[in-house]
């Protein structure tokens, strides 16, 4: 079995230079971040493995050395945050808005590391604005007003500045977040397993319900690649057990 003989050579291979790579990054329950947005089509089952009704309230993908794994679900997963606009980190001349828009998050997905770029910080090393945590906000989404983000297109000429540093709030799911009273948005695929988490109402420091690292109990080293693309099938296929898959896309169509 040529595929055993790889597995436990990445094995030894993780032991040896795991632990210096999987650092991830202890946050405080609210602080200072960065917020882009990403595309995340409607029914969509991102990293996590949270249920396609996920998408129909507020979501976002956190950065991977504070989401807690490299592939598939983390401690992140489930959690809920409020996250409140502070101001664009790129413009000329700065913009503060008028209005203070705050919106409660379930993280069901994962910001890949990179070297640059938004989700790049780790332990020791913030992004280029500084946060070492980014909430990459799925959006555009029927969960979220189109204006949503604050603008004036009458003096830079365009509505979307793309990334603003926030304040997060780490806050209970059940009541706070808009999907916590639909069963449907909660949990997870019941096809995928054990290879998805999403506890519905997480509570940080409660083992019992916060999940544990996927990348780290399987021994997958963090992805340090360079490249800042997001290929957010390439994250989420090679843990999945591929019949499972195979059947879940069957159920999806
Ligand atoms: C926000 O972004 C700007 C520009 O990158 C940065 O200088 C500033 O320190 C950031 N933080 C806050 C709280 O405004
Ligand atoms: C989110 O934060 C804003 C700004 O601090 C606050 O006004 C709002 O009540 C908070 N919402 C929740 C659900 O905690
Ligand atoms: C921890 O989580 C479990 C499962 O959700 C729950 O039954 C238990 O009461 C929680 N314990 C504390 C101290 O919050
Ligand atoms: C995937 O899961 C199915 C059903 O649990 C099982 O029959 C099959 O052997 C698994 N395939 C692999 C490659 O593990």
């Amino acid at each position: 079995m040529p595929h055993m003989t790889f597995f436990f050579l990445s094995l030894v291979l993780f032991l040896a230079v795991g632990n210096a790579l999987s650092q991830w990054i202890d946050y405080p329950d609210n602080g200072l971040a960065t917020m882009t947005h990403y595309t995340l089509p409607s029914g969509y089952v991102a990293s996590c493995g949270c249920t396609p009704a996920s998408t129909d309230y507020p979501t976002a993908a956190l950065s991977q050395m504070a989401y807690g794994s490299s592939t598939n679900y983390g401690p992140a997963c489930g959690r809920c945050f409020n996250l409140t606009l502070l101001n664009p980190v790129i413009a000329t001349p700065p913009f503060f808005p008028s209005v203070v828009k705050s919106i409660v998050v379930k993280v069901t997905d994962l910001c890949p590391l990179s070297e640059t770029g938004w989700c790049s910080g780790t332990t020791t090393m913030p992004n280029s604005a500084g946060a070492y945590l980014n909430f990459d906000l799925a959006y555009p989404s029927k969960a979220i007003p189109d204006d949503f983000f604050p603008s004036d297109e009458a003096l830079y000429g365009y509505t979307d500045f793309g990334v603003w540093n926030i304040t997060y709030q780490s806050v209970p799911c059940l009541d706070s977040w808009a999907g916590s009273n639909n069963a449907a948005a909660l949990g997870s695929v019941k096809a995928l397993e054990s290879s998805a988490c999403c506890p519905a109402d997480p509570t940080p420091g409660n083992a019992s319900n916060i999940c544990p690292s996927y990348s780290e109990k399987n021994g997958i080293p963090p992805d340090t690649s360079t490249s800042d693309s997001r290929c957010r099938m390439d994250v989420l296929i090679p843990a999945l057990n591929l019949t499972l898959l195979a059947g879940l896309l069957l159920l999806l169509i």
